[in-house]
């Protein structure tokens, strides 16, 4: 029988999969360079990952401090990635970031403002000066809204609640996406040219994460099996602060902007501890004279730029060893002490959604105690392959950006340039898909076979007599990477993760889901098993791959950073038998004026908005 005959179809130039801050932004653009595009939400439409971007949008301003400019942000970048970023990227990122931020204001987004009216820039991690355009703790919500807000006044087709399943394609190019509404579990055809992934990354492959529901490897699954790549999967972030008390809030986060706005990390025996964890090397590089260095390695408590905004892979990696050297409180975190360095009437006007979040969630009101707080996985720093400056994959017509792509972080992901990252390559993947409309000629068409096989294989959960329960295998694959592909791994807890997703793979693969498709939350569970499974086996697979450690990847068999890597990426895709194959790639060359620039002195890059 012909299932994709009577489908629902939609016909786009262009669809955008994923309606969080990259994929608004993405379609905004393609709707004004005149796409007819479609955007197709998981969830509701503004309900993104973004808005855990709380404590702010990283551009260099220079509103706080006027010796900011996009040179030194892309200095701050390449070095918090350990100068694994694609290095364009890292570029691209860094100049457009400060007009998109104009542009979101222009389009109603209502920043907290500096004493002169400017818009106000606070302080984070791994960044040389205040940097991140801020709204409180809300900056994620209102960038969101800001978008939102936009993007309907644009003439864009949002199709809600519906979950893509495959790309489709004519020959090598991109010609459709075959999707389901969840409310009814009836399938739908985009017929298009373009697809652009802003599916975000796979956070709830772990148990203990700031993800929601939504985030569960999509957009990696999609472009893996359309024939794209996917690269350094293997540096996932946690972030140093997530909550970890009562249990059913755990992993929600804590914004840096706590540490940002002068919270200090502590242990259980009242300790200052991350004065013991700046690394040398930061030091050196990151302190404006040999004696600031000096004072931060001897622990002064004055130090211009806190320890606790060290990068976030060092902080997580601290709150990690103190926990388990039996200094952290009493539910397995350590304490976030803002009570005592600031004013109540400050922390609830700067911080007014943490305030909130632990008054209701835990009980805690953070202007007089300290919170609780441990690492929760966070971000994919790693992702789809794309083209530096077109960020499309090597599918013609395949594009992903925000999240769900990887490379412009490297090793690790400075705080807040998250939100830039989304803002800049959602409007470049848009300007890119016009581009490559423009150059495409004839028709393209689906191929009705491909759908019938991909509609069999999602219905498959209910057409089995029985099977395992779905929700639970997902718990045992949570519970395996929670395990052996933390913070900190080792060979030997990666080879029994790896063992551990082999052995449970079958049974996500003849899960049953119970009822019929319609209004089934359990179907939807079975489905999202497929890119949860190839999320956790590339993650592990590339982690045991990589034997050094490098920002958010640390290896206690391999510490420390090893040259061999220094320019090595990890590379994912589908060989011809369906197997996953890895394979190791040596980086492209930096540019000569972008080298210079991530290896000159401060005083060097002053005065280089140009
Ligand atoms: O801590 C935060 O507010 C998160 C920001 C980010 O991930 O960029």
């Amino acid at each position: 029988m012909n299932l994709s005959a009577d489908i629902q179809r939609f016909r786009h130039d262009v669809v955008v999969i994923g309606a969080g801050g990259a994929g608004l932004r993405a379609a905004i653009e393609c709707a004004e360079k005149g796409l007819n595009t479609g955007l197709v939400c998981k969830s509701l439409l503004g309900k993104a990952h973004t808005v855990m971007a709380e404590g702010g949008c990283a551009a260099a301003l220079g509103n706080t401090d006027p010796r900011d400019n996009w040179k030194v942000h892309f200095r701050d970048t390449m070095r918090g990635g350990k100068f694994l970023n694609q290095w364009k990227m890292a570029e691209l990122h860094a100049r457009h970031a400060p007009d998109e931020v104009r542009l979101l204001e222009k389009w109603g987004a209502v920043f907290d403002r500096t004493k002169e009216g400017l818009i106000g820039q606070r302080n984070f991690g791994g960044h040389r000066y205040p940097r991140l355009a801020h709204v409180a703790d809300r900056t994620g919500l209102e960038m969101i809204r800001t978008l939102q807000d936009h993007a309907i006044h644009q003439d864009i087709q949002v199709h809600m609640e519906c979950t893509a399943l495959r790309i489709l394609k004519d020959g090598d190019k991109v010609s459709g996406v075959l999707a389901y509404w969840r409310e009814t579990g009836r399938f739908i055809l985009f017929e298009c040219k373009a697809v652009i992934l802003a599916t975000g990354g796979g956070g709830k492959a772990w148990r203990i994460t700031s993800n929601s529901w939504e985030y569960t490897g999509d957009g990696f699954d999609l472009a893996y099996e359309a024939g794209a790549e996917l690269v350094n999967m293997e540096f996932t972030q946690f972030h140093p602060t997530g909550m970890v008390w009562p249990p059913s809030v755990r992993g929600i986060l804590v914004t840096e902007g706590v540490r940002g706005d002068g919270g200090v990390l502590l242990n259980s025996e009242g300790e200052r501890f991350m004065f013991r964890y700046i690394p040398e090397r930061f030091a050196a590089e990151t302190a404006d004279t040999e004696e600031e260095a000096q004072l931060w390695l001897e622990g002064d408590k004055e130090a211009r730029r806190p320890p606790e905004l060290l990068t976030r892979d060092v902080v997580a990696r601290a709150i990690t060893k103190e926990v388990a050297e039996g200094r952290g409180s009493p539910h397995g975190g350590v304490f976030l002490d803002i009570a005592s360095r600031r004013p109540a009437e400050v922390i609830k006007k700067k911080l007014p959604s943490m305030y909130h979040q632990f008054k209701e969630l835990a009980e805690v009101d953070i202007t007089q105690e300290a919170m609780e707080v441990g690492p929760t996985l966070h971000y994919f720093m790693g992702g789809i392959r794309v083209d530096s400056e077109t960020q499309m994959t090597r599918v013609p017509g395949l594009f992903a950006c925000g999240e769900c792509s990887g490379g412009m972080h490297g090793a690790n992901r400075l705080g807040g340039n998250s939100l830039s990252d989304l803002l800049v390559f959602g409007m470049l993947s848009g300007k890119s898909a016009a581009k490559y409309l423009e150059g495409l000629e004839g028709d393209l068409k689906v191929n009705p076979k491909t759908i019938d096989s991909a509609i069999r294989e999602a219905t498959a959960s209910l057409n089995r007599e029985d099977g395992p329960n779905p929700y639970i295998v997902h718990e045992e694959l949570q519970a395996l990477l929670d395990e052996g592909v933390n913070i900190v791994r080792d060979k030997e807890g990666l080879e029994a993760a790896l063992s551990g997703i082999d052995a449970l793979k079958p049974q996500a693969e003849s899960a049953k889901a119970h009822g019929s498709s319609q209004y089934n939350p359990g179907w939807h569970e079975a489905i999202s098993l497929g890119p949860l499974f190839l999320t956790a086996e590339a993650v592990a697979r590339a982690a045991l791959v990589r034997e050094e450690s490098r920002g958010a990847h640390t290896r206690t068999d391999f510490p420390g950073e090893s040259e061999e890597w220094q320019e090595v990426h990890v590379v994912v895709s589908k060989a011809e038998d369906g197997s996953m194959d890895l394979r190791k790639e040596a980086a492209a060359d930096a540019p000569d004026e972008l080298a210079k620039i991530a290896r000159s002195t401060l005083e060097e890059l002053e005065g280089g908005q140009g």
